[in-house]
């Protein structure tokens, strides 16, 4: 599974780079709004640090206005997606951009539904948001195990990039499923390393090694 940061944030996406933890960064209005930076600004460093996939997200709402935005984000760099919501203008501006080879990031995805809309549309990326149907006591897990059964049935190339993700159960449970791709803060990424029995039994081993005065160097 891929692993996305869902940040703005230089110095985070820098310290997850180094531990090869970067497949790719998304981005959203929020977080854009969250950097205090310039969308265009920040988006092109970003794409100086990663090589893969960069969804920078459009701000319009009509068609016009949406395809000139996603064009103009499109020429900061090779890998951005552009990030559409997904709506009829959405789904215009997603079809108009892969027809151009840009890539597409089809975004607010709460239905199997939509994700059907956005594969025929000819989305690179579907983002059906987890938690925000968590928050609601409906199941976004659940949604990414009927996208994944509805894109396999039909051999669509769109690829499930599971987002709104809150745990790191949330992580291990969308690879269990077979999502192509989980974005994510950094701070959820990080805690999936940790375990009390991992600090237990390091702690352990090195109370041996400081009794038994084992030396390496
Ligand atoms: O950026 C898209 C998605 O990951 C947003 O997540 O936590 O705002 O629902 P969240």
């Amino acid at each position: 599974m891929k692993f996305f940061v869902d940040t703005a944030d230089i110095d985070q996406i820098k310290e997850l780079h180094a531990y090869g933890m970067v497949d790719g960064v998304t981005t959203n209005p929020s977080i854009i709004a969250k950097s205090g930076r310039d969308i265009i600004e920040v988006t092109k460093e970003i794409c100086s640090i990663v090589d893969g996939p960069v969804s920078a997200e459009v701000v319009a709402l009509d068609f016009e206005t949406m395809l000139a935005e996603g064009r103009k984000l499109a020429k900061i760099a090779d890998n951005i997606a552009v990030k559409v919501p997904l709506t009829w203008a959405g789904l215009q501006t997603c079809k108009a951009l892969s027809d151009e080879g840009t890539m597409v990031n089809v975004t607010l995805c709460f239905s199997a539904n939509q994700a059907l809309l956005a594969a025929k549309a000819g989305a690179t990326f579907i983002s059906p948001f987890i938690g925000r149907l968590d928050d609601i006591n409906l199941d976004g897990l659940e949604l990414i195990e009927d996208i994944r059964t509805i894109y396999d049935n039909y051999g669509y190339d769109t690829q499930i990039l599971a987002a709104s993700i809150r745990s790191a159960n949330h992580m291990s449970d969308c690879a269990k499923i077979g999502a192509d791709v989980a974005t994510a803060p950094p701070a959820v990424i990080k805690a999936m390393a940790n375990h009390i029995l991992t600090d237990k039994g390091l702690a352990g081993f090195m109370a041996d090694v400081e009794k038994a005065g084992i030396k390496i160097l």
